[in-house]
């Protein structure tokens, strides 16, 4: 049995909020990590805050959307620590607005990231994970791939898409005898960068105000992420749904 320690762990959406604390959380527990997003300096950052805190850590300048960038992240993972255990597939956007808005350009940005991320990172894993009989493959979708919420539509549909795939991940798993354990977390408001980042100014105005009023650290769902890593290899604990105590969802 292997705990985090010295596992290979690969975070896509690690230059903030939940990779972030993710990665610092795991760091602290040993586990050798690969960074990727698209903002390097952030990455070089982070990764030089390990380093110094005496934890490991490399990084690459990644964009899910891209099928050669996921490769390259496992690529980089097997260069600098030999393998790969976990892919924490993380990264994703939020920019949220009704359907009569139109905002064709953003419900293709969630479609690429919350969705081809995902699909893109599992292929770039998969043939490892297949390969060496074991692995891990963690996502973050969220409660709104739970349940539907009006103005928030397209973003549902991609942590609903990711719900849909990682259930049949798990149980190909299973079926495959391939030993790949999955989690997939579904957070409510956690304090980071996604508010923020949306672009139309009353979906952000309403976010922000739900958010002020609830939030909690990203640090809460780095704790999950390192239970479902720590859980036995022969135990998959297949989904965590989690927010502030405060929050209706
Ligand atoms: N915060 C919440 O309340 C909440 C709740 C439920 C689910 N989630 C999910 O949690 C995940 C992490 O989000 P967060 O809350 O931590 O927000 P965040 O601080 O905005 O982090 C999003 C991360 O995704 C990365 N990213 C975006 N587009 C990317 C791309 N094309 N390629 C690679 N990386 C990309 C960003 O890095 P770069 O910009 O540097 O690429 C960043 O590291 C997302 O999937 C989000 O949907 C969040």
């Amino acid at each position: 049995m292997m705990s985090i320690e010295n596992k290979v762990v690969i975070i896509t959406g690690a230059s903030s909020g939940i990779g972030e604390a993710t990665a610092y959380k795991l760091a602290e527990k040993g586990a050798k990590l690969v960074l990727g997003a698209r903002r390097e300096d952030r990455l070089q950052a982070i990764a030089d805050k390990i380093i110094a805190a005496g934890g490991e850590a490399v990084y690459r300048a990644t964009d899910v959307v891209k099928r050669e960038d996921n490769v390259a992240l496992v690529e980089l993972a097997k260069t600098a620590f030999g393998r790969v255990d976990v892919i924490f597939l993380n990264a994703g956007l939020m920019p949220n607005s009704s359907f009569s808005a139109l905002e064709q350009d953003n419900w293709d940005r969630m479609i690429d990231v919350n969705i081809k991320g995902v699909t893109n990172g599992i292929a770039a894993v998969l043939p490892e994970f297949t390969a060496q009989k074991s692995g891990q493959i963690i996502a973050t979708s969220s409660v709104a791939g739970q349940k539907v919420y009006p103005g928030v539509g397209v973003y549902c549909g991609t942590k609903w898409a990711v719900k849909a795939m990682m259930e049949a991940l798990r149980m190909e798993s299973a079926m495959e005898g391939t030993n790949i354990r999955t989690a997939t977390i579904y957070p409510a408001a956690i304090q980071s960068e996604l508010v923020d980042s949306i672009t139309n100014e009353a979906s952000r105005a309403g976010s922000r105000a739900l958010y002020d009023a609830h939030e909690i650290p990203a640090t809460r769902v780095a704790d999950i992420v390192a239970f479902a890593i720590d859980a036995p290899e022969d135990t998959t604990i297949n989904e965590f749904t989690m927010g502030p105590t405060t929050q209706a969802w």
